[in-house]
């Protein structure tokens, strides 16, 4: 059963077909980050504008890139929300269009569960598909949540972050350190050349499962007037030193909080999910520092793609869950 995925909630324009929920047959992604560079963060109505004019030659590569055409699809999954939307938009139309002129069943994406369905799609060197009960870390750049999963579709949401997504606090720490957009690639290349990473608070907030960045964030703001780094007296040593010291920190907090709350709930596995998920730095210490079995998907399947959207879709088609006519954008959709 081939699923073509749509995905323009954010700044990526994607296209991807997936067989069985599993199988990438293709998986195209048009990045926006240099056109949004220059802006320092995403401009939102460049980001719709640059869509329209990206997604249909990325819907035709996927197709071609897969060897199939429309009448040999078996739904068009799209995300609906959340994100942009005049982004959202596009993306939508598309996938009415397409499922209304083909004759196929159309499945609007929450685009957080999609994050968590790349687990599901093989890859090369990757042990086995998720088992439930499992516990999710979804981070990217809206979002910080722990959901605990007891099957498809099943989410029971036991952590959130309380201000600043994981995300979010490294594009806008990357920002504070004038090194640029995007802030997580960014800090986690910088961070690399650390030689001594300045210890920096982590919030805890002990008996909840919820996060916190926003005073973290705080702490470097403050580090970089003592430092000098706003009137540029520091070193780039110290600038590397703080950016590494900051990814300590978040990492050092997601990990701990998600390892605790594994245990508690007695799950059988950790997943993680989102574009912070690409970095290095969690996937490796979240392995080191857990006894369950840690499932993650290749760095260019935590970041925004359409194959999750596809694979996420599959499950959803087999469930029976499709969506209407009347399906809308919503950009402040949630996943319970
Ligand atoms: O999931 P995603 O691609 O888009 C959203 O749904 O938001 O996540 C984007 C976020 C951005 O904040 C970006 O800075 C962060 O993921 N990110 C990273 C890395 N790659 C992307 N954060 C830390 N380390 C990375 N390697
Ligand atoms: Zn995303």
């Amino acid at each position: 059963m081939r699923i073509l995925g749509i995905e323009t909630s954010c700044d990526e324009t994607a296209a991807a077909v997936v067989e069985n929920g599993t199988r990438i047959l293709s998986n195209i992604v048009a990045s926006q980050v240099e056109i949004h560079a220059r802006y320092g963060g995403i401009v939102p109505e460049v980001a719709s504008r640059q869509h329209l004019l990206s997604v249909i030659p990325i819907l035709q590569r996927a197709l071609t890139e897969a060897g199939v055409d429309l009448k040999g699809l078996a739904a068009i999954a799209v995300t609906n929300g959340p994100g942009l939307a005049g982004s959202l938009l596009v993306g939508v139309n598309l996938a009415k269009s397409l499922a209304l002129a083909c004759d196929l069943p159309l499945i609007g994406v929450n685009h957080l569960e999609g994050h968590i369905y790349a687990n599901w799609i093989e890859e090369e060197g990757k042990n086995g598909l998720p088992e439930f009960p499992l516990l999710c870390l979804i981070v990217s750049g809206g979002h910080t949540d722990l959901v605990l999963m007891e099957g498809h579709g099943q989410y029971c949401q036991v952590g959130r972050t309380r201000d600043d997504a994981a995300g979010e606090a490294f594009d806008k720490v990357a920002r504070l350190l004038g090194l640029g957009y995007p802030g997580g690639t960014i800090i986690e290349r910088a961070a690399k050349g650390a030689q001594r990473p300045y210890r920096l608070p982590r919030a805890w907030l002990k008996g909840s499962d919820d996060f916190s960045f926003s005073g973290l964030k705080t702490a470097v703001f403050q580090m970089t007037r003592d430092l000098g780094i706003a009137d540029e007296s520091a070193t780039s040593q110290m600038v590397i030193d703080l950016a590494a010291g900051f990814q300590e920190a978040v990492v050092d907090v997601l990990v701990t909080k998600t390892v605790e709350a594994a245990r508690r709930y007695n799950v059988k596995q950790i997943l993680l999910a989102g574009g912070v998920a690409a970095n290095d730095e969690l996937r490796q210490t979240m392995i080191q520092r857990s006894s369950l079995p840690v499932l993650i998907p290749s760095s260019i399947l935590c970041t925004d793609n359409a194959a999750m959207i596809a694979a996420c879709g599959y499950f959803r088609l087999k469930a029976g869950k499709t969506s209407g006519w009347d399906m809308d954008v919503k950009p402040g959709l949630r996943l319970v």
